[in-house]
C-alpha cells in the first residue's frame, strides 16, 4: 500500500514570542511555567476527587459522594481558566496524561475502596498539600502579574472552601483533627478511621 504523502510539520515551541500587552516576555514566561504546575496539580486533582466518589464505602456513603460532585465540577472549571491563561500568555499549555505523570512530585492517591472515614482523612491531606502550592504560587506570580495572581486568589478561595467541606468531618466539638500530625495519605486515613471508629467527641 502507498504511504500517504507525509504532512510537513510546523516547527512548534511552547514558547510564542508574545505575551499579554504591558508583561515583559521573561515574566509572561515565568508566570506561564507556574500555571503549568498549577494545571497539572488541579487535573490531578479532578481525577482524585471522582476516584474518591466512584471507591467511598460505608453506612454513610451518600453524603461524600454526592458532596463531590459539585467540587469537580468547581475544580474542572478552574482546570479550564488555567489552561487559557497560558494560552493567553502565549504559552502551550499542556493537560495531557503523560505530561501530568512525568512533570508532577507526587503519585497516584493511594486508596482504592474504602469507608468514608479513610478517604476523608486522606482527602484532607490531598487538599492540604495542593492549597500550600496554590499559596505559593500566588507569591510567585504577585509582583509580574497581578491578573494572574488574582485568579489564584479567587480558586485557592473555593479551594480552601472545599477543604473545609472534608475537614469539617473530621474535626471535633471541641476543635481537634483526627488527622492532626500526619503527613501521608495512610497515615490520616488510619487516624480517621480510628477516630471514627471510637467516635468523637
Ligand atoms: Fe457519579
Amino acid at each position: 500500500m502507498a504511504s500517504a504523502p507525509q504532512q510537513k510539520k510546523a516547527p512548534t515551541s511552547a514558547k510564542a514570542q508574545f505575551t499579554v500587552p504591558g508583561l515583559g516576555q521573561q515574566d509572561g514566561s515565568m508566570v506561564a511555567a507556574v500555571l503549568q504546575e498549577r494545571l497539572v496539580a488541579l487535573i490531578d486533582l479532578g481525577l482524585t476527587l471522582k476516584h474518591v466518589h466512584w471507591n467511598v464505602v460505608g453506612p454513610t456513603f451518600i453524603g461524600v459522594h454526592q458532596m463531590l460532585d459539585p467540587q469537580v465540577d468547581g475544580v474542572l472549571a478552574m482546570v479550564d481558566t488555567t489552561a487559557e491563561r497560558i494560552a493567553t500568555l502565549g504559552t502551550s499549555p499542556n493537560g495531557l496524561a503523560g505530561n501530568m505523570v512525568t512533570t508532577r512530585s507526587w503519585d497516584d492517591y493511594s486508596l482504592n475502596r474504602a469507608l468514608v472515614s479513610e478517604h476523608l482523612g486522606a482527602l484532607e491531606l490531598v487538599y492540604v498539600n495542593l492549597i500550600k502550592d496554590h499559596r505559593k504560587a500566588i507569591e510567585k506570580v504577585s509582583d509580574a502579574d497581578p491578573v494572574t495572581e488574582d485568579m489564584i486568589i479567587q480558586q485557592t478561595a473555593a479551594l480552601e472552601q472545599y477543604h473545609w467541606f472534608v475537614r469539617a468531618h473530621l474535626e471535633s466539638a471541641s476543635g481537634s483533627l483526627s488527622t492532626a500530625g500526619t503527613s501521608t495519605e495512610q497515615q490520616a486515613s488510619k487516624a480517621a478511621a480510628a477516630s471514627a471508629a471510637n467516635g468523637r467527641k
